[in-house]
């Protein structure tokens, strides 16, 4: 491996596969130049195209079609792997053993057994291991956390959050990965472990226990694909039928450490909602909004305010928030923020961990494993609950099991 710069690849050159990519161009222009020169070496899919597609689009000197190739590149340093949640393991535990520095999506894999021994493999390796639980480089959301960590918020009653998507609402898009494997590997597991880690990231206290799960296939087959599928795409589909495995809507509520409560609902389905993310927080002194519609802003409400002027006001997000400051391009308030930032901000932070740039100088450290490990066993929870009719299910979750501090 290369010491004095990074060479970096991507596996998997799906819808996430792309913002991985992109995101390794930009990190290295975002605040000062603190990091050693960033090479973009490679894209690994199985389905050509893509790959070669993916390498050209964003200027990657190669691309391959076996991710063996890059666990074997003695160029390759950091690597993101970004294939679907039931191939993670084999090929995070080879990078592994192979002295890469690995990004794994999110969730961590699709059983907690094998989630386990990825845990065990980072432990076991003197390289970094993170994982992609990007939302939590959301400007927005990093500031609801300030602002209940920071005590204005008082005391947390009440977390309100979904993740509505509608990707799925088409009884003919194709079946793929994201339709099988076992109870809550559906929406729960698609966007729900992002919806669940949010409410401890930004109550900062962790999930005790769950009650009244619910997991629910409301389209229970969809066509086989005549075609390659790739994210949340449509392709030409035949009249075969196949049956899908796990849920299309799910909710629960949640008991959090410090009498807060929290209520969660996630779906595939929801018509008129591609990507609604949206988490409200309620506490004795106010309340805080956050809605990934309107990404550059957050609402706040704070109790004790002249009667006459009480109410919500819009905070327009800027240089004064957390990630923005001094590190984008367009360093003004209002100009706006999305989704494909967060993972250049996620791929910043993990060349600045790998660079041994100071946290205290850099970006907050992404997830570690243990984290990941910690949210599956959440997502297990519910679906024991929703499996014992909505019983009350507590959480074990292994030490440490708060997502890092800021
Ligand atoms: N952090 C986020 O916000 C976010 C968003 C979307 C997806 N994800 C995660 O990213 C991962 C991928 O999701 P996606 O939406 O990009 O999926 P996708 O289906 O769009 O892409 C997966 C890609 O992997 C390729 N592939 C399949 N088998 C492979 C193999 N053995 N070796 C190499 N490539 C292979 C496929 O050809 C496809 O191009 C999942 O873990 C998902 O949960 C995270």
């Amino acid at each position: 491996m290369s010491t004095i710069d990074l060479g970096v690849a991507v596996i998997g050159a799906g819808m996430a596969g792309k913002a991985h990519a992109a995101a390794y161009r930009s990190a290295p222009t975002l605040y000062r130049a603190a990091l050693p020169p960033v090479r973009l070496v490679s894209i690994a899919d199985v389905y050509e195209p893509a790959a070669a597609d993916t390498a050209a689009r964003f200027g990657y000197a190669r691309h391959d079609t076996d991710w063996r190739a890059i666990v074997e590149a003695p160029d390759i340093d950091v690597v993101s792997v970004v294939v679907a949640n039931a191939l993670h393991r084999e090929i995070v535990e080879a990078l592994l053993a192979a002295g890469k520095h690995v990004l794994c999506e999110k969730p961590l894999s699709d059983t907690i057994e094998d989630a386990q021994a990825m845990v065990e493999a980072a432990d076991a390796a003197a390289s970094v291991a993170r994982i992609g639980l990007t939302y939590r480089r959301s400007p927005g959301l990093a500031y609801l956390r300030e602002l209940v960590s920071s005590g204005r918020l008082g005391r947390v009653y009440h977390v309100s959050g979904r993740y509505w998507t509608d990707y799925a609402h088409d009884p003919r898009t194709p079946i793929s990965w994201r339709f099988k494997g076992p109870a809550g590997s559906g929406a729960l597991a698609d966007v729900g472990s992002h919806l669940s880690y949010l409410v401890e990231f930004v109550a900062g206290s962790e999930i005790t226990a769950v009650r009244g799960g619910t997991l629910s296939t409301v389209i229970p087959e969809r066509p086989t694909p005549l075609g390659a599928v790739s994210g949340r795409g449509q392709v030409a589909v035949s009249d075969e039928l196949e049956a899908v495995e796990n849920d299309d809507v799910a909710s629960f509520s949640a008991e959090l450490a410090g009498g807060a409560t929290a209520d969660l609902a996630v779906s595939r389905v929801a018509a008129g909602h591609p990507n609604t993310l949206v988490v409200e927080v309620h506490g004795e002194k106010g309340a805080a909004s956050f809605d990934f519609r309107h990404p550059g802003e957050v609402g706040l409400f704070v109790t004790g305010d002249d009667a006459a002027e009480a109410g919500w006001r819009t905070v327009v997000l800027g240089p004064a928030h957390p990630y923005w400051r001094g590190g984008l391009p367009m360093d003004a308030p209002g100009v706006g923020i999305g989704q494909n930032e967060g993972f250049v901000f996620q791929a910043r932070a993990l060349l600045d961990e790998i660079a041994g740039v100071p946290e205290s100088e850099a970006l907050p450290r992404n997830a570690d494993f243990g984290e990941g490990l910690r949210n599956l066993i959440l997502l297990d929870a519910v679906a024991r609950s929703a499996q014992g009719g909505g019983a009350r299910i507590a959480v074990d979750s292994p030490a440490p099991s708060l997502p890092s501090p800021r």
